[in-house]
């Protein structure tokens, strides 16, 4: 629960506003000096302090030397309902301030909006502690350094309603990002709606995005409210921005400048309170340079850039990554399959040009195909999977047991590999130990 210091030397004033900050939600205490206010402070940092401009050792506004504006907000409060003064006390960090007879609505909306910001405060420094645990950010996954700069701007950008623009090469975990900038954003309860411009046809865009009036075009047989009505208080999320057609990004840019929307044959704009966060997984200043995006739009846009890198520049994250999709895999089917040492180092080392797309596939096409142990056999060649090191072929006849089948395959490969066992277990995807016992069995060295 947020804590409120509330500071007056009117009593009659004092308890009451006290008690009706506590009924929305904060735990109080109250001072009625400069003095008394400075102790409080001292023993326990406030989310909120009302204050009184006057106060009988001094002026409100001087407590603001005492407080880190990062982690306490300042309402003033004042009898003397002067612009100069309110003025000035907002160019020195108070972050609003309240006239005497106090409006009670003011007061809420005040009061809410400090609670909103202590709930995601609350919940980034939840997510930072579990990152620090477990190495993941919400739902992404990923500790490497590369990706705690990422979680960083995540954490700036989203209480703001700034634009962002996701750049990154295709499987970075764009669209995942932009999902969590909407879930640590005041707009999380209001939809989040993804469009990809290169998905649907360049006629549609238009009449999904901004709506159609009905009769406005031959088909448009009713009115349709476009995805900035239907995203209200929420974030629209427009993938491969790049691939709207020119004309609607001077519409698109329109919409953003204005924060209002026309449906295609409307006569009336409609107020719009939407987030846009878009993304590419080409550069934007190429996308310029070859007309495929305006300039004009790209800067619009690029208020906050945030770039996502690739797999291959998130060192460890590649095993994490993978055992997080086997995780998935396992409790969605009722397994336990594990991944072995040979199998993670084969993936650690591959580039990964489809990136966590690629990554996430690959787990689960090796699932399928292992038993209990997934093995660098269950890999795709190009991950370095089951090819033996020469083309030699092991004749097996229909009839003899599997144990011996299993027998020679084993002593074939290990002769094939020179006698490297690791190398051996490796090819046939089955762990050192498991073939030093199966040696053992064959009573082999
Ligand atoms: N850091 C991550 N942690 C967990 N899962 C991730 C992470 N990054 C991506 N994924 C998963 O990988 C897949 C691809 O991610 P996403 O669709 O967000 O990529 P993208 O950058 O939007 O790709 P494209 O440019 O091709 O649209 C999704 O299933 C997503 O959930
Ligand atoms: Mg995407």
């Amino acid at each position: 629960m947020p804590h409120a210091l509330v500071v007056d030397d009117d009593a009659n004033f004092l308890l009451p506003l006290a008690e009706l900050v506590e009924r929305e939600g904060f735990s109080t205490s109250v001072a009625s000096s400069l003095h008394d206010a400075r102790m409080l402070i001292g023993s326990r940092t406030p989310d909120l302090i009302l204050i009184d401009l006057f106060l009988p050792d001094g002026k409100g506004l001087d407590l603001l030397a005492d407080l880190d504006s990062t982690t306490t907000e300042v309402v003033l409060i004042t009898g003397h309902a002067s612009v100069d003064t309110a003025v000035q006390a907002l160019r020195q960090g108070v972050s609003d301030y309240l006239t005497k007879p106090l409006d009670i609505q003011r007061l809420k909306t005040v009061l809410t909006n400090v609670l909103r910001a202590h709930a995601l405060r609350e919940e980034v420094d939840t997510l930072r502690a579990e990152l620090r645990r477990l190495g993941r950010f919400g739902s992404l996954v990923g500790a490497s350094a590369a990706m705690q700069k990422v979680y960083d701007a995540i954490a700036r950008v989203a209480p703001t309603d700034a634009t962002v623009l996701l750049t990154g090469e295709s499987g970075t975990g764009k669209e995942l990002v932009a999902e969590t900038v909407h879930a640590l954003s005041r707009r999380r309860q209001a939809p989040f709606l993804p469009l990809n411009c290169g998905a649907i046809s360049p006629s549609l865009i238009e009449s999904e995005l901004f709506g159609h009036e009905r009769g406005s075009f031959t088909g448009a047989d009713r009115t349709h409210r476009g995805y900035f009505e239907r995203a209200a208080g929420g974030t629209i999320f427009l993938d491969e921005i790049t691939e709207m057609p020119f004309e609607l990004q001077v519409k698109l840019l329109r919409v953003l400048e204005t924060a209002t929307v026309l449906r295609i044959g409307g006569e009336q704009t409609l107020p719009v309170d939407v987030r846009v966060i878009a993304a590419s997984n080409r550069q934007p200043d190429d996308a310029v340079s070859h007309g495929k995006l305006r300039e004009d739009l790209l800067y619009r846009l690029k208020v906050f850039p945030l770039h996502l890198p690739p797999l291959c520049e998130r060192g460890d994250d590649v095993e994490l990554l993978a055992q997080h999709f086997l995780a998935q895999l396992n409790k969605a089917e009722g397994t336990a399959k594990v991944l072995t040492r040979a199998a993670l180092q084969r993936m650690r080392m591959h580039r990964w040009p489809g990136n966590v797309r690629e990554l996430k596939n690959l787990v689960h096409h090796a699932f399928i195909l292992a038993d209990e142990e997934i093995g660098v056999d269950c890999l795709p060649a190009e991950i370095g999977g089951a090819e033996p090191p020469s083309g030699a072929s092991l004749h097996l006849k229909v009839g003899m047991s599997l144990a011996d089948a299993d027998r020679r395959l084993i002593l074939a490969t290990l002769s094939e590999c020179g006698g490297d066992k690791r190398k051996a277990a490796d090819v046939l995807g089955i762990s050192l130990k498991t073939l030093y016992n199966r040696l053992k069995a064959y009573q082999l060295p």
